[in-house]
Protein backbone atom coordinates (compact mmCIF):
# COMPACT_ATOMS: atom_id res chain seq x y z
CA UNK A 1 0.00 0.00 0.00
CA UNK A 2 1.37 3.70 -1.02
CA UNK A 3 2.62 4.95 2.32
CA UNK A 4 1.62 8.03 2.01
CA UNK A 5 -2.16 7.28 1.77
CA UNK A 6 -2.09 4.85 4.71
CA UNK A 7 -4.27 7.05 6.43
CA UNK A 8 -7.00 7.42 3.85
CA UNK A 9 -6.87 3.64 3.23
CA UNK A 10 -7.33 2.67 6.27
CA UNK A 11 -10.45 5.42 6.97
CA UNK A 12 -12.19 3.45 3.52
CA UNK A 13 -10.99 -0.09 4.73
CA UNK A 14 -12.73 1.06 8.04
CA UNK A 15 -16.36 2.17 5.94
CA UNK A 16 -16.44 -1.18 4.73
CA UNK A 17 -18.58 -4.13 5.75
CA UNK A 18 -17.86 -7.65 4.18
CA UNK A 19 -20.88 -9.85 5.16
CA UNK A 20 -19.96 -12.80 3.21
CA UNK A 21 -18.24 -15.79 5.67
CA UNK A 22 -16.12 -17.13 2.76
CA UNK A 23 -14.95 -13.55 1.75
CA UNK A 24 -13.94 -13.34 5.59
CA UNK A 25 -12.38 -16.31 6.04
CA UNK A 26 -10.20 -16.30 2.88
CA UNK A 27 -8.58 -12.11 4.26
CA UNK A 28 -8.16 -14.16 7.34
CA UNK A 29 -6.18 -17.39 5.62
CA UNK A 30 -4.37 -14.60 3.36
CA UNK A 31 -3.63 -12.26 6.51
CA UNK A 32 -2.28 -15.56 8.45
CA UNK A 33 -0.32 -17.03 5.76
CA UNK A 34 1.57 -14.13 4.34
CA UNK A 35 -0.66 -14.66 0.78
CA UNK A 36 -0.81 -10.87 -0.78
CA UNK A 37 -4.52 -10.07 -2.10
CA UNK A 38 -5.81 -7.43 -3.45
CA UNK A 39 -6.48 -4.48 -0.78
CA UNK A 40 -9.82 -3.72 0.45
CA UNK A 41 -9.91 -0.77 -1.39
CA UNK A 42 -8.78 -1.85 -4.41
CA UNK A 43 -11.41 -4.86 -3.92
CA UNK A 44 -14.52 -2.48 -3.76
CA UNK A 45 -13.52 -0.74 -6.85
CA UNK A 46 -12.96 -3.68 -9.33
CA UNK A 47 -16.22 -4.80 -8.08
CA UNK A 48 -17.78 -1.22 -9.05
CA UNK A 49 -16.40 -1.27 -12.39
CA UNK A 50 -17.33 -5.44 -12.72
CA UNK A 51 -20.94 -4.11 -12.32
CA UNK A 52 -21.16 -0.73 -13.60
CA UNK A 53 -19.18 -1.83 -16.88
CA UNK A 54 -21.76 -4.52 -17.35
CA UNK A 55 -18.64 -6.78 -17.68
CA UNK A 56 -19.51 -10.43 -18.88
CA UNK A 57 -15.99 -12.08 -19.14
CA UNK A 58 -12.88 -11.38 -17.50
CA UNK A 59 -9.56 -13.10 -17.51
CA UNK A 60 -7.65 -12.53 -14.24
CA UNK A 61 -3.48 -13.10 -14.18
CA UNK A 62 -2.67 -14.05 -10.86
CA UNK A 63 -5.41 -16.26 -8.71
CA UNK A 64 -3.41 -16.80 -5.49
CA UNK A 65 -6.30 -18.26 -3.37
CA UNK A 66 -9.15 -17.19 -5.27
CA UNK A 67 -10.26 -14.22 -3.53
CA UNK A 68 -10.15 -11.43 -5.97
CA UNK A 69 -11.39 -14.22 -8.75
CA UNK A 70 -14.72 -15.37 -6.39
CA UNK A 71 -15.47 -11.49 -5.43
CA UNK A 72 -15.58 -10.46 -9.59
CA UNK A 73 -16.85 -13.84 -10.77
CA UNK A 74 -20.21 -13.11 -8.20
CA UNK A 75 -20.45 -10.18 -10.06
CA UNK A 76 -21.21 -11.58 -13.33
CA UNK A 77 -23.43 -14.57 -12.61
CA UNK A 78 -26.34 -12.41 -13.62
CA UNK A 79 -24.78 -11.77 -17.06
CA UNK A 80 -24.12 -15.23 -17.79
CA UNK A 81 -20.05 -14.27 -17.27
CA UNK A 82 -17.07 -16.32 -17.16
CA UNK A 83 -13.77 -15.76 -15.39
CA UNK A 84 -10.84 -16.69 -16.58
CA UNK A 85 -7.71 -17.13 -13.82
CA UNK A 86 -4.31 -18.28 -14.33
CA UNK A 87 -1.62 -19.35 -11.31
CA UNK A 88 1.88 -20.79 -11.57
CA UNK A 89 2.14 -21.38 -7.94
CA UNK A 90 0.44 -25.24 -7.30
CA UNK A 91 -0.60 -25.17 -3.77
CA UNK A 92 -2.35 -21.55 -4.09
CA UNK A 93 -3.83 -22.81 -7.32
CA UNK A 94 -5.53 -25.83 -5.18
CA UNK A 95 -6.23 -23.46 -2.21
CA UNK A 96 -7.88 -21.54 -5.01
CA UNK A 97 -9.53 -24.59 -6.33
CA UNK A 98 -10.83 -25.50 -2.50
CA UNK A 99 -12.40 -21.91 -2.38
CA UNK A 100 -13.99 -21.86 -5.68
CA UNK A 101 -15.88 -25.25 -4.46
CA UNK A 102 -17.05 -23.67 -1.36
CA UNK A 103 -18.58 -20.46 -3.05
CA UNK A 104 -21.15 -22.55 -5.14
CA UNK A 105 -19.66 -20.56 -8.42
CA UNK A 106 -19.55 -22.59 -11.30
CA UNK A 107 -18.54 -19.92 -13.96
CA UNK A 108 -14.85 -20.03 -13.17
CA UNK A 109 -12.18 -21.97 -15.41
CA UNK A 110 -8.93 -22.00 -13.64
CA UNK A 111 -5.94 -22.74 -15.65
CA UNK A 112 -2.70 -23.56 -13.51
CA UNK A 113 0.52 -22.60 -14.95
CA UNK A 114 2.70 -19.41 -16.34
CA UNK A 115 0.56 -16.76 -17.82
CA UNK A 116 3.13 -16.10 -19.86
CA UNK A 117 2.36 -19.34 -21.76
CA UNK A 118 -1.18 -19.65 -20.81
CA UNK A 119 -2.30 -16.14 -21.85
CA UNK A 120 -1.07 -16.86 -25.66
CA UNK A 121 -3.26 -20.52 -25.74
CA UNK A 122 -6.66 -18.84 -24.70
CA UNK A 123 -9.33 -18.70 -27.52
CA UNK A 124 -11.80 -16.12 -25.71
CA UNK A 125 -12.49 -12.72 -25.86
CA UNK A 126 -13.17 -10.62 -22.63
CA UNK A 127 -14.22 -7.37 -21.63
CA UNK A 128 -12.20 -6.49 -18.65
CA UNK A 129 -8.65 -7.93 -17.86
CA UNK A 130 -6.54 -7.85 -13.76
CA UNK A 131 -3.17 -7.92 -14.23
CA UNK A 132 -1.90 -9.01 -10.19
CA UNK A 133 1.06 -11.61 -10.94
CA UNK A 134 4.84 -10.86 -11.40
CA UNK A 135 5.46 -7.11 -11.94
CA UNK A 136 8.84 -8.24 -13.97
CA UNK A 137 5.95 -9.38 -16.80
CA UNK A 138 3.08 -6.88 -16.83
CA UNK A 139 4.55 -5.38 -19.94
CA UNK A 140 3.89 -9.14 -21.65
CA UNK A 141 0.66 -9.50 -19.77
CA UNK A 142 -0.54 -6.72 -21.07
CA UNK A 143 0.61 -7.23 -24.41
CA UNK A 144 -0.96 -10.66 -24.53
CA UNK A 145 -4.05 -9.79 -23.47
CA UNK A 146 -4.73 -6.66 -24.82
CA UNK A 147 -5.22 -9.46 -28.12
CA UNK A 148 -8.22 -10.67 -26.32
CA UNK A 149 -9.47 -7.60 -25.09
CA UNK A 150 -13.01 -6.49 -26.69
CA UNK A 151 -13.14 -3.13 -27.63
CA UNK A 152 -14.43 -0.30 -25.10
CA UNK A 153 -13.13 -3.06 -22.78
CA UNK A 154 -10.65 -2.61 -19.47
CA UNK A 155 -7.28 -3.88 -18.56
CA UNK A 156 -7.54 -3.07 -14.95
CA UNK A 157 -3.71 -3.18 -13.60
CA UNK A 158 -3.07 -3.44 -10.12
CA UNK A 159 0.31 -2.76 -7.93
CA UNK A 160 1.68 -0.22 -10.87
CA UNK A 161 3.25 1.51 -8.34
CA UNK A 162 5.35 -0.81 -6.42
CA UNK A 163 4.93 0.27 -3.27
CA UNK A 164 5.92 4.01 -4.32
CA UNK A 165 9.43 2.87 -5.28
CA UNK A 166 8.84 4.55 -9.02
CA UNK A 167 8.82 7.99 -7.48
CA UNK A 168 11.13 7.20 -4.24
CA UNK A 169 14.21 5.81 -3.06
CA UNK A 170 13.79 2.36 -3.50
CA UNK A 171 16.49 -0.57 -2.55
CA UNK A 172 19.18 -1.62 -5.02
CA UNK A 173 18.11 -5.23 -5.74
CA UNK A 174 14.50 -3.64 -7.28
CA UNK A 175 16.17 -1.43 -9.90
CA UNK A 176 15.21 -3.45 -12.52
CA UNK A 177 11.83 -3.91 -11.71
CA UNK A 178 11.25 -0.41 -10.79
CA UNK A 179 12.55 0.84 -14.30
CA UNK A 180 10.30 -1.68 -16.05
CA UNK A 181 7.25 -0.05 -14.70
CA UNK A 182 8.33 2.97 -15.04
CA UNK A 183 8.69 2.64 -18.79
CA UNK A 184 5.14 0.49 -18.96
CA UNK A 185 3.73 3.30 -17.11
CA UNK A 186 5.32 5.62 -20.23
CA UNK A 187 3.81 3.16 -23.32
CA UNK A 188 0.89 2.93 -22.03
CA UNK A 189 0.41 6.83 -21.83
CA UNK A 190 1.55 6.29 -25.25
CA UNK A 191 -0.83 4.49 -27.20
CA UNK A 192 -2.75 4.97 -29.74
CA UNK A 193 -5.29 2.18 -29.07
CA UNK A 194 -6.84 3.81 -26.16
CA UNK A 195 -6.82 5.72 -22.87
CA UNK A 196 -4.55 5.23 -19.51
CA UNK A 197 -5.81 6.43 -16.33
CA UNK A 198 -2.83 6.06 -13.34
CA UNK A 199 -4.94 6.30 -9.45
CA UNK A 200 -2.74 6.72 -6.39
CA UNK A 201 -4.36 3.85 -4.38
CA UNK A 202 -4.12 0.40 -2.98
CA UNK A 203 -0.56 0.00 -4.72
CA UNK A 204 -0.82 2.16 -7.52
CA UNK A 205 -3.97 1.20 -9.91
CA UNK A 206 -3.30 1.71 -13.96
CA UNK A 207 -6.71 1.36 -15.83
CA UNK A 208 -6.45 0.91 -19.35
CA UNK A 209 -9.70 1.48 -21.89
CA UNK A 210 -9.50 0.08 -25.21
CA UNK A 211 -11.03 2.32 -28.21
C1 LIG B 1 -0.81 -10.67 -5.74
S1 LIG B 1 -1.12 -12.36 -5.93
C2 LIG B 1 -2.71 -12.41 -6.65
C3 LIG B 1 -3.77 -12.02 -5.71
C4 LIG B 1 -5.19 -12.23 -6.21
N1 LIG B 1 -5.40 -11.58 -7.48
C5 LIG B 1 -6.16 -11.69 -5.20
O1 LIG B 1 -6.21 -10.46 -5.04
O2 LIG B 1 -6.85 -12.49 -4.56
C6 LIG B 1 -0.12 -12.77 -7.29
C7 LIG B 1 -0.22 -14.23 -7.69
O3 LIG B 1 0.31 -14.34 -9.02
C8 LIG B 1 1.00 -15.56 -9.10
N2 LIG B 1 1.92 -15.42 -10.24
C9 LIG B 1 3.12 -14.79 -10.26
N3 LIG B 1 3.67 -14.86 -11.48
C10 LIG B 1 2.81 -15.57 -12.25
C11 LIG B 1 2.83 -15.99 -13.60
N4 LIG B 1 3.86 -15.69 -14.40
N5 LIG B 1 1.78 -16.68 -14.07
C12 LIG B 1 0.73 -16.98 -13.25
N6 LIG B 1 0.66 -16.63 -11.96
C13 LIG B 1 1.69 -15.92 -11.46
C14 LIG B 1 1.67 -15.73 -7.75
O4 LIG B 1 1.99 -17.07 -7.49
C15 LIG B 1 0.60 -15.15 -6.82
O5 LIG B 1 -0.20 -16.16 -6.28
Amino acid sequence: MLEELKDANSYIIGKIVEKDSLILEMEDFAHENNVPIVTKEVAEYLKFIVKTHKVKNILEVGTAIGYSGILMAKEIVEQDGKLYTIEIDEERYNQAQENIKKSGLSNIVSIKGDAVEEIKKIEENFDFVFIDASKGHYMDFFEDSIKLLNKNGIIFIDNIMFRGYLYKEYPKRFKTIVKRLDSFIDSLYNREDGDFVLLPFGDGVGLFYKK
